[in-house]
C-alpha cells in the first residue's frame, strides 16, 4: 500500500499531462512537483528511525529504504525535468543558468548524495560495506536534507513559508538525532533505541 501511494504524485502527474491538465507552464508544474515530493520523502525517510524508536514498531525499517529509493526516484524526475524538458541537454544553456541560479548547483549537490545512498541501499551492500560503515555512509542523507531546504529557501522569491515549514520539520529531526548522540556519548542509551545488531538485520 505504501509501495502505490509513492507512486500517486507522478501518477497524477501523468494523468494531467495525458489530458491537457497542467496548465500553461508544464515544466514548472512538474518541477514543482517532483521538487517537493523529492523533499516530502527525504523528510518522511528521515521521520522513520525516530518513529521507529518511538513506537517500537521495528518493522517499520522496511518503509525507511522505500521512502528513500522513492525520494532517489522522484530527485531523478526532478533532475531529468531539469536538464531533459527544461534545457535539453544544452550544456552551455545549463551552466550559464546555474551562474545565474546558484541554488541550481545546491540542488545537485542533494541529489548526488542521494545516488551512493539508493546505490547502496540492498542487504548485499550492507554486509559487504560492513553495519558501521553503512550507517556512516548513510548519515550523509542529513547533508542531503539540508542542502535541499537551502535549494528551496534560496528559490523562493517571496513567500518563505513552505521552505521554513520544510526546515522546521527538518531542525527536528536532526535535533533527535542530536540528542540520542548526546545522551549515548554520556553512556546513558536513551531506552528506546534499539540494539545496532537489529536494526542491521532487519535492514
Ligand atoms: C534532493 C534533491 C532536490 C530536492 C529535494 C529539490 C527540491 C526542490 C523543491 C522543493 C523545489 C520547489 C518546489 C515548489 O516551488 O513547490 C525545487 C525547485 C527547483 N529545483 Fe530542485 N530539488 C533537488 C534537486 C534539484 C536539482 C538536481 C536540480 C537541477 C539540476 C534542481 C532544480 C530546480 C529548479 C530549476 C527548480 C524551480 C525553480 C523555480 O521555480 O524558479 N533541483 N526543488
Amino acid at each position: 500500500m505504501i509501495f502505490l501511494a509513492a507512486l500517486l504524485p507522478v501518477a497524477r502527474l501523468g494523468w494531467k499531462a495525458l489530458h491537457d491538465g497542467l496548465g500553461a507552464n508544464p515544466i514548472e508544474v512538474i518541477t514543482h512537483s517532483t521538487g517537493d515530493w523529492t523533499l516530502i520523502l527525504v523528510l518522511t525517510t528521515l521521520s522513520i528511525t525516530p518513529l521507529r524508536r518511538i513506537t517500537r514498531q521495528y518493522w517499520l525499517i522496511g518503509v525507511r529504504r522505500m521512502a528513500g529509493l522513492f525520494a532517489f526516484f522522484y530527485g531523478t524526475l526532478h533532475f531529468l525535468t531539469y536538464i531533459w524538458l527544461d534545457k535539453f541537454f544544452d550544456v552551455h544553456e545549463m551552466l550559464k543558468d546555474i551562474g545565474k541560479r546558484p541554488f541550481i548547483t545546491v540542488g545537485l549537490s542533494a541529489f548526488v548524495l542521494l545516488v551512493p545512498l539508493a546505490l547502496t541501499s540492498t542487504a548485499g551492500w550492507i554486509r559487504r560495506l560492513g553495519g558501521k560503515n553503512w550507517q556512516r555512509l548513510h548519515r550523509l542523507i542529513y547533508l542531503t536534507g539540508i542542502l535541499a531546504v537551502v535549494h528551496y529557501w534560496w528559490l523562493v522569491k517571496a513567500d518563505v513559508r513552505k521552505p521554513e515549514e520544510y526546515g522546521f520539520v527538518l531542525g527536528v529531526l536532526l535535533s533527535y538525532r542530536v540528542v540520542i548522540w548526546v545522551s549515548q556519548r554520556r553512556g546513558q542509551p536513551a531506552r528506546t533505541v534499539v540494539p545496532r545488531t537489529v536494526e542491521i538485520t532487519k535492514a
